[in-house]
């Protein structure tokens, strides 16, 4: 299972690190455990089903909780001696929105620019620009309440940025929002990025973490279950097969006969090898084939997506979906 690299060192640049993070509510552990780190300038995603811990983490790693037990640093200080050190840092777009509704976008922005103790003209400056940023001028001097779910996350996040923070949280930044909403969003979180913010996010949508994050951690039962690129994480479950079709029930016939290890699938005359869809295994396949004297009429590669890691990860009781394929 592939793990963070550990000890390079205090000079070593993480923007979030912790070890052995723990928190319980009652009788319950929500957090058993936790060992993170997080590069700075990198986009971290916490994945975990309902309830798993995820913004527990984020309110941890925030400092509107405390932990029970472990260590912790954000951007250099230290969680539990260094508060205020954190809070600076970083910007928290929590779960639930933190609009107020009975003001306008704009009257909202100025509010967060007057927590962060920016000037007048400041804050009227830094609340056009991300007003602006965000796609939000327009409806500025309306009510929030009167904005649609996906304008009111976009002043949520733009809330967040006043401070200029170098480390943001994002609980589910996307949760709620509409396809081209949602892509919006991505757009702006890799905006962030390539301004050098550092994005912890946590999230449901496997796919979001598949497109945003440099590393995703699965968080279940408390434990960190696995961590990853999501490259790293699907190769940890099985499932990934090439499948060969053919047209010609003859050559089907011989093509199974010699593959001996494969999975039949007589009536669409289909052979399944098992593969993890790396170069490597696909050229031993393609060799093979070659040797074999074995032609198929259609190839292509099952790769196990986030949606099955997370199904075997998190003991859900889906089924692994085979039906999504890459075809290369
Ligand atoms: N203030 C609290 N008091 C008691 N239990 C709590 C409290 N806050 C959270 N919990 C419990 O801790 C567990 C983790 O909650 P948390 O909100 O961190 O989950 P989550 O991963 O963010 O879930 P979701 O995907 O639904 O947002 C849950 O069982 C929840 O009921
Ligand atoms: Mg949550």
């Amino acid at each position: 299972m592939p793990t963070p690299s550990q000890g390079d060192g205090p000079q070593s640049s993480a923007a979030v690190s912790t070890v052995g993070l723990r928190k319980s509510y009652g009788d319950k552990t929500v957090l058993d455990g936790i060992d993170l780190r997080i590069p700075a300038g990198s986009v971290f995603a916490l994945l975990g089903p309902n309830g798993a811990g995820k913004t527990t983490a984020v309110k941890i790693l925030s400092t509107l909780i405390t932990a029970d037990g472990g260590h912790a640093q954000v951007a250099g200080h230290d969680l539990a001696t260094s508060p205020d050190g954190v809070r600076a840092a970083i910007g928290v777009t929590g779960q639930f929105s933190a609009v107020d509704g009975l003001i306008t976008g704009e009257e909202n922005m100025l509010l967060m620019a007057d927590l962060h103790h920016l000037s007048k003209r400041e804050g009227r400056q830094v609340t056009a620009e991300l007003l602006e940023r965000f796609d939000l001028t327009e409806a500025a001097k309306k009510p929030a309440s009167t904005y649609s779910g996906g304008m009111k996350r976009r002043l949520d996040i733009a809330m967040t940025l006043v401070g200029k923070p170098r480390i943001i949280f994002l609980d589910e930044p996307t949760t709620g929002l509409d396809p081209r909403s949602r892509h919006t969003m991505w757009g702006i979180i890799r905006e962030l990025v390539s301004d050098g913010v550092t994005v912890f996010l946590t999230t449901q949508y496997l796919e979001e973490a598949d497109e945003l994050a440099d590393r995703i951690a699965v968080l279940n039962d408390g434990k960190i279950a696995a961590q990853g690129t999501a490259e790293e994480l699907k190769r940890l479950v099985p499932g990934g097969h090439v499948r060969l079709r053919f047209t010609d029930p003859a050559a089907y016939q011989s093509a199974a006969v010699a593959l001996r290890e494969a999975t039949r699938d007589d009536e669409a005359l289909a052979l399944q090898i098992p593969s993890d869809g790396s170069q490597r295994e696909l050229r031993s396949v393609l060799d093979w084939l070659d040797s074999a004297g074995i032609e198929a009429d259609e190839l292509t590669v099952h790769t196990p997506d986030l949606d099955d890691v997370f199904f075997a990860l998190t003991g859900g009781a889906g089924v692994p979906d085979q039906s999504k394929e890459t075809v290369r």
